[in-house]
């Protein structure tokens, strides 16, 4: 997750498809309701906890950046392996995407990142980061620990699940666009819905939180080039000062973004430039730093994430949230298929406090790592559970009917 630069307001509308199919889910309610603590227990335990906290400890020492995750990558598929879960790779460079349960729709995915910052880390510890320059400042790396998390899980507890889920382990979160290289691949061409976590340092431990609706801001990045003429400084009436109006274009950058306009006019920067008779030419670079759009979350996957984790949590716990300013290339799962994202509690006020993400102070609560696996595996399997059983009443509707 990025600054903001830029805010948009584009509105998308998602479209709710159940894909029917044909199983016996004899789950009771009472059962369903159990799976999320459940699977939180198993997540706790000592050797599955001990495991993912290893696995998120060397990528912490070897981070890579977006597309060049091939290391991480590496690590992913041998842990695949080794659960004896079948993937495909590469896609989207040095993407994953693994899958546990039938094989067959319906299928529902799972989302985490992999790409390191650009930073020197400045924490002093044990697995602080082997490569000078990069960092996992972002918690990608505990992401990844996570999914594999309920990899596990879901692996163990492969005969309950009706359909099939899809793990993605996606390359160049920050900037680079991954999610939409991934999509492009096809790989996610079937699945019904996706779900999304982040690592929240100023969310308590145990707690989660999201909302309905846009819950992270769009994002771009732009180089904007503003030529003059050099001239002497007692004429400048021959001269064309380009320093004049790239300070005009910084200041009024700030109202625009403070009056909300467009800031993707590039005609109110170049009529700035054209004022103090320069030239100005802006690059938008769609094809390196794509523009993120708003990460809108799906209300009835809202819905569905609010059961779950208050199952797994208790209702308290489950928090709404304002948007944040952040922004997310999740949002490119959104545009094409329901998507939900959500934030994971990371604060323990015992111990000492977590700067935010993106310092290079940032350090991961390793607590956090079973409720994020466990959140993953609950909300695949009773999202498919649930699937089957709207399904099942829809048909035994139509038996009515006729
Ligand atoms: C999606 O479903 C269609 C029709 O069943 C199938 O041809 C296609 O291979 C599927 N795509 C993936 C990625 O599973
Ligand atoms: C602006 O562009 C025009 C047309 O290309 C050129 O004639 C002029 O010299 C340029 N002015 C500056 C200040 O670069
Ligand atoms: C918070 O940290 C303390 C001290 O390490 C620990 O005993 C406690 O279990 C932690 N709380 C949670 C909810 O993980």
């Amino acid at each position: 997750m990025g600054f903001v630069r830029w805010i948009c307001t584009v509105i998308i509308f998602h479209f709710f498809a159940a894909t029917p199919i044909s199983s016996d889910p004899s789950f009771s309610s009472n059962e369903l309701s159990s799976l999320p603590t459940k699977f939180l227990n198993f997540a706790k335990k000592p050797e599955v906890f001990d495991w993912m906290v290893a696995i998120r400890r060397k990528i912490h020492e070897n981070p890579e950046l977006g597309y060049e995750e091939f290391q991480t990558s590496e690590l992913i598929r041998a842990e695949l392996d080794k659960l004896d879960i079948s993937y495909k790779y590469p896609v989207a460079v040095t993407g994953v995407i693994g899958y546990i349960g039938t094989g067959r729709p319906p299928f529902v995915a799972l989302r985490a990142d992999m790409d390191a910052l650009a930073m020197q880390e400045m924490v002093e510890w044990e697995h602080k980061s082997k490569v000078p320059g990069k960092m996992h400042a972002c918690g990608h790396d505990a992401h990844v620990s996570m999914l594999l998390g309920a990899a596990k899980i879901l692996k163990e507890h492969e005969k309950e699940i009706q359909g099939t889920v899809v793990l993605v382990f996606q390359p160049a979160e920050e900037g680079g666009g991954g999610a939409k290289k991934i999509l492009a691949s096809k790989a996610l061409e079937n699945v019904s819905a996706i779900f999304g976590l982040h690592g929240g340092t100023n969310i308590p431990i145990g707690e989660v939180a999201s909302r309905s609706g846009p819950i992270l801001a769009g994002s771009g990045f732009f180089e904007a080039v503003i030529s003059g003429k050099g001239g002497h400084a007692a004429i400048p009436q021959h001269s064309i000062d380009p320093i004049l109006a790239a300070s005009n274009v910084i200041v009024s950058l700030q109202h625009l973004v403070s009056r909300e306009a467009d800031p993707l006019d590039s005609q109110v920067i170049t009529g700035q430039a054209a004022v103090q008779r320069c030239n100005a030419t802006v690059n938008f670079f769609d094809d390196e730093k794509p523009f993120f759009p708003v990460t809108i979350n799906n209300a009835n996957l809202h819905e569905h994430f609010q059961r779950v984790a208050g199952d797994m949590l208790g209702i308290k716990k489950v928090k709404e949230m304002q948007p944040l300013m952040g922004a997310e290339d999740f949002s490119f799962y959104q545009e094409v298929l329901p998507g939900y994202f959500f934030f994971v509690g990371m604060k323990n006020d015992s111990l000492e406090r977590v700067e935010p993400s993106h310092s290079p102070y940032f350090k991961v609560n390793e607590d956090v790592l079973p409720y994020g696996a466990a959140l993953h595996a609950s909300l695949a399997t009773s999202y498919l559970l649930k699937i089957q059983q709207d399904v099942e009443v829809v048909e035994g509707k139509y038996h009515d009917e006729l």
